[in-house]
């Protein structure tokens, strides 16, 4: 990295129409993302969907097939990797095992000729709290503490922009979500651009202000986790962030205010702002966690005055439990199969499988797709391949039925 290259803060990056094609295969697909100087930018996707690829690209690694890259307002598409104001943690942080920890992250600076390399090491190290180690070789730390010194080495350059590929993938679950707590305060406090790349849905909505869901080369939604998760807008990313209860039928009344879906001869209502498609067949969702298992019927009036959504009688076919909440798979003739997320309340119903149960929910929770109902199919088939395929991404509720 140039001397001219060092930041005192974040720049904003701008991919423009970027894409990447390898020998018989398009990576990347006119990818437009812009990242705000400053910010925690998460990019999250299964395997295989260009992640790295993008980075990559950022990083000048590798150079696109089209389009522009543009970093603090300066287009660096073709500018060589060393000329960019960007530093990379990769998976494997690869410390030189001869040196101390102290030289280690000293090195790059060293190597650039910075004045007063030792104490600025220091400070990085004392940023990730490991400057008590510093005289140590990096064998002689933990995996944990191996990944912060690599943090260290990179954070001590001060690029504009920060690009870590999986940077946790190493470490045990527990280190793993502390580490995730350290590196967000670690950027608040530097005040750089980081741009993290992650298959951990849980790890992206811990750690960035803005998510964006990537699948085959290109962005499925992009938006502050709260916002991804309340309000998906495709069946990939209601089911790749979490898992929804997905709906598709008819639309047989619509009002400036509500959308009426009759799905298996029952009628659901969604608001109508969150409902991007009006007319025709269109799958409507709902988080298990916002439905309520009820074991006796509901009294029809007062459901449609306090807004509630009401599917069944159903069958409870499954019960699993999982320490905080259990999870209750009801079977809805004509519907489908209807996930429930219920917490463990010492003093809360228990409901067996065989049991009869209605399930509700408060019609504000319910949100409409933009995918047509083959996309749909499509997108909850996709997430849960990619949930099948990774241990750590919950199984989807996949619940497409046509009404
Ligand atoms: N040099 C290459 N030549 C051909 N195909 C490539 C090359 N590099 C990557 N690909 C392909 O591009 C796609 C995206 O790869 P990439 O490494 O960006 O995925 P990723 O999202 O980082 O996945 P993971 O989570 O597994 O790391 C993959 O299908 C991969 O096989
Ligand atoms: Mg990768």
């Amino acid at each position: 990295m140039a001397a001219g290259t060092f930041a005192e803060k974040g720049a904003d990056l701008e991919l423009v129409g970027i894409t990447k094609t390898f020998p018989g295969f398009t990576a990347i697909r006119s990818l437009d993302l812009f990242i705000p100087a400053g910010s925690f930018f998460a990019l999250l996707g299964p395997s295989g969907c260009g992640k790295t690829t993008t980075l990559r690209l950022v990083a000048g690694l590798e150079e696109p097939t089209a389009g522009r890259i543009v970093i603090g307002g300066r287009d660096v598409t073709s500018t060589k990797s060393f000329q960019r104001p960007v530093n990379t943690v990769f998976q494997s942080y690869a410390l030189f095992p001869h040196m101390s920890v102290l030289e280690n992250v000293a090195f790059g600076l060293r190597r650039r000729g910075i004045a007063a390399p030792l104490d600025k090491a220091h400070e990085a190290l004392r940023l990730v709290e490991l400057d008590h180690l510093a005289a140590r070789r990096p064998g002689q730390l933990s995996g944990g503490q191996q990944q912060r010194v690599a943090l260290a080495r990179a954070v001590v350059n001060r690029p504009a922009l920060l690009l870590l590929d999986e940077p946790l993938g190493a470490l045990d679950l527990k280190l793993r979500r502390q580490m995730q707590l350290e590196l967000k305060d670690i950027q608040t406090e530097v005040g750089l651009t980081f741009l993290h790349v992650t298959h951990d849905q849980e790890e992206a909505m811990t750690m960035a202000d803005t998510i964006a869901v990537m699948n085959k080369g290109e962005i499925e939604q992009m938006g502050a986790p709260e916002e991804l998760y309340e309000l998906p807008r495709t069946a990939f990313v209601a089911n790749f962030l979490g898992q929804s209860n997905l709906f598709t039928g008819e639309v047989v009344g619509s009002t400036p205010d509500a959308l009426t879906v009759a799905v298996g001869g029952q009628r659901l209502v969604i608001p109508s702002q969150r409902a991007p498609r009006r007319t025709g067949t269109v799958t409507v969702g709902v988080r298990p966690e916002k439905l309520l298992l009820l074991t006796s019927e509901p009294d029809a009036g007062s459901v449609t005055a306090s807004g509630t959504n009401t599917l069944g009688p159903g069958r409870v076919i499954d019960v699993s439990f999982s320490g905080v909440s259990t999870q209750y798979t009801i079977s809805v003739p004509g519907v489908g199969d209807v996930i429930v997320f219920a917490q463990n309340m010492v003093f809360g119903p228990v409901v067996h499988v065989g049991a009869e149960v209605w399930v509700s929910w408060n019609v504000e929770h319910g949100f409409g797709l933009e995918d047509s109902p083959e996309e749909a199919a499509a997108g909850a088939a996709e997430a849960a391949a990619a949930a099948g395929a990774d241990g750590d991404v919950a199984t989807s509720a996949l619940t497409t039925v046509r009404g």
